[in-house]
Parts: C-alpha cells; sequence; structure tokens
C-alpha cells in the first residue's frame, strides 16, 4: 500500500534509503571491505569485452556501468538497446560476458537478446529485481537487486538497486583482472555503503526539489544536460519526466550542446543540469554560461562546492550531500525523479499509470 503518500511512485522513491541497504548487504561483505556474492563469480578475468543490454531505464544504468566498467576494470564495455542488439545480429564470442538488465524480467526484446546471445558467449548473467521471471530462469546467473515490487510504471528504486548491483559487479571485475589492489576495492566499497544515508539526506532537499518543478511544469521542452557518468541520468532524467508528465524533455551530454541543442534554448525552454563538483565540473560551468548568455533559465543540481563555484546565474539550485564522485550517479537520480514526480503530480497527471505505457513490455 502507498502509505502517507499520494502515489506508489512516490512511495517507491522515498524506500531508496532502505532498499539501497538490501543490495549493499547482499553484495558487499559484512566489514564494509569487499564485494561478494554473484558480482564477484563472473569470469570478467577471462573476458576481452563486457556486453550489457537492456530497454529504457534498465539501458541507461547499463550506460552508467559502462563507465564504471572501462574506468575501473579497464574492460571494454558494449551498451546497446535489446530491440536493436538481437535484430543487428552481432558478432559475439566465447570471451563475452553478456549482461542483460531488467526489473521485471519478462520484457520481451530483452528476454529475445538473451536467447540470441546465450550459447554464443563465455556467460550470460541477468540482473533483475523478480527472480522467478523468464530472464532470471534462462541466464547462466540470475542476480537479484532485492528492491522490492516495484508498481509505479516510472522505474525508480529499481533503477538505483539496478546500478548498485552493476557497481558491484564492476568492482570485482577490476579486482579479478588486476586492474584494483584490495585498498581501492575497500575504498570504493566503502564510499557504496555510505549511500543509504546519503539517499535519505538527498530526500531532504524534497521542497526545494518541488519548488524548482513548478517551474518545469510550465514548460513545453525541457533540456538535461550531464558529463560523463551523469550523462546518461541526463538521459534518464528527461525519460523521467516525459514518461509521467509528458512535457518533452531531451537529455544530452553537456559537450553536445553547441552541435545542436543550443538551438532549442530560450527563456520559456529550462535547462536541468546534473553535475557534481567533480574534475569536469568547470567545463560544464562555461556550457551552463552558454545556456544563460541565451536567456536560458537554468536548474542546477549540485553538491556545496559546486553551488559555490557555479556562481550566481542558476535559477535554482538544489543541493545534493557531499559524496565520492563514483556514487553520484546513484545518488542524483534521486532528484532527477523527484523533479519529474512533483511535476507530473503538480499537473494533476496519472503518475502511476501514464498513458500509453505498461509496467512490463512483454510484446516486441
Ligand atoms: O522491466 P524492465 O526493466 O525490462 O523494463 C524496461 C523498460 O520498459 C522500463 O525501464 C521503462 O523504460 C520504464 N517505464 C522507465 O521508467
Amino acid at each position: 500500500e502507498k502509505g502517507e503518500h499520494k502515489h506508489f511512485m512516490a512511495k517507491e522513491i522515498f524506500e531508496q534509503p532502505t532498499v539501497s541497504a538490501y543490495a549493499l548487504g547482499h553484495y558487499l561483505n559484512a566489514e564494509r571491505t569487499a564485494v561478494r556474492g554473484e558480482a564477484a563469480d563472473i569470469p570478467f578475468d577471462e573476458a576481452d569485452r563486457a556486453v550489457l543490454v537492456a530497454c529504457g531505464t534498465a539501458h541507461y544504468a547499463c550506460h552508467v556501468a559502462k563507465y564504471w566498467f572501462e574506468r575501473l576494470a579497464r574492460l571494454p564495455v558494449e551498451i546497446d538497446v535489446a530491440s536493436e542488439f538481437r535484430y543487428r545480429e552481432p558478432p559475439l564470442s566465447r570471451r563475452d560476458v553478456a549482461v542483460f538488465v531488467s526489473q521485471s524480467g519478462e520484457t520481451a526484446d530483452t528476454l529475445a537478446a538473451l536467447r540470441h546471445a546465450r550459447p554464443q558467449v563465455r556467460m550470460a548473467a541477468a540482473v533483475v529485481n523478480v527472480p522467478e521471471s523468464s530472464i532470471a530462469r534462462e541466464a547462466d546467473l540470475a542476480m537479484p537487486i532485492l528492491a522490492g515490487p516495484e508498481i509505479g510504471v516510472a522505474s525508480t528504486k529499481a533503477f538505483t538497486n539496478q546500478l548498485i548491483t552493476l557497481a558491484a559487479m564492476a568492482i570485482a571485475a577490476g579486482r579479478r583482472r588486476g586492474a584494483l589492489d584490495a585498498e581501492a576495492e575497500a575504498r570504493l566499497v566503502g564510499a557504496l555503503s555510505e549511500l543509504p544515508r546519503l539517499m535519505a539526506e538527498a530526500l531532504r532537499r524534497a521542497p526545494e526539489i518541488e519548488a524548482a518543478a513548478a517551474r518545469i511544469a510550465q514548460a513545453r521542452d525541457v533540456l538535461y544536460l550531464g558529463r560523463g557518468p551523469m550523462y546518461p541520468l541526463a538521459l534518464e532524467g528527461a525519460l523521467k519526466l516525459k514518461e509521467i508528465s509528458y512535457i518533452h524533455a531531451e537529455g544530452y551530454a553537456s559537450g553536445e550542446l553547441k552541435h545542436g541543442p543550443i538551438a532549442l534554448v530560450d527563456p520559456q525552454t529550462p535547462t536541468v543540469v546534473m553535475a557534481p563538483r567533480d574534475a569536469l565540473f568547470d567545463k560544464t560551468v562555461s556550457n551552463m554560461q552558454e545556456v544563460m548568455a541565451r536567456g536560458g533559465r537554468i536548474v542546477l543540481i549540485t553538491d556545496a562546492a559546486g553551488a559555490e563555484a557555479a556562481g550566481e546565474g542558476a535559477e535554482r539550485v538544489i543541493r545534493m550531500p557531499d559524496c565520492d564522485p563514483f556514487v553520484a550517479p546513484i545518488l542524483y537520480a534521486l532528484p532527477a525523479q523527484l523533479l519529474a514526480y512533483h511535476a507530473a503530480a503538480l499537473l494533476g497527471k496519472d503518475v502511476d499509470q501514464p498513458r500509453n505505457l505498461a509496467k512490463s513490455v512483454t510484446v516486441e
């Protein structure tokens, strides 16, 4: 039941501090120094490549994971949406590990992609929320995300638990491939284990986010920008907004702004910038200035140092708690979800059952 919340989506957003702890408890050791469980069982040391396949929000989780696998494990990663992957008939080999990510475990395209790839690869693993699902049953190894039932059509807590599971896999891959030592693993695992606390703190920003959503709700179009692992978050933020509020939104890599989307910027088109203060932050600030110079209004989601460094100019600043840059794509999912939720709720939309959408897409 929804309890104190008006919608299942809100309930599920607010469950993230709790359910993230379930996934962390499963994939991290009790001392919070190492990855354990199925995440550590995948033979990434015998692989030349990881192929990550999913649809929708689960695909964006894979897109974030690509950054982690490449950086932490020096493992080349290919990502694709399931509907494209299978019809492309991509060359696969026994040196590939394939990973299929699906909340429901019943998405027809993802299941078909798994059936296509499994006989050709070293291992076909599934990352699922429903352990008795078809995708879990048919994979060589099923990894639960432990988010509990997700009712809202817009995926929220499943996304962050998919990310936690994929992060644990990327760390384990780094260890097996000799790209991370025990100390580096302990640091990354320590950063992950902070998430329940950080998420609870981020959710306390809900009133500020609701105020920013009032502006978003008036727009016809919204741009989302992010760099590095925050780029897939921009894609996910835009998907969430369009699914439940029916406002047109697009996510871009910040550096792509001047290659086209900047033509859309005007005072009526808000730009949501998702940027913790990291090595790429200064470049993002100059992208923001380009938007502001054209009369664009900015909602900046950042941390205290980012808010300070960005200076004046952003119409709204949503301050996230300070976190290790490794976990920022997980933490910053929460304000993106809340922004979409409040915009849709303010517009009186059917948040849990948006028009034209089904919770699980079992036809191709
Ligand atoms: O059950 P799955 O994770 O396989 O579903 C994949 C997509 O259909 C799903 O993530 C969809 O994009 C959501 N409605 C996003 O909020």
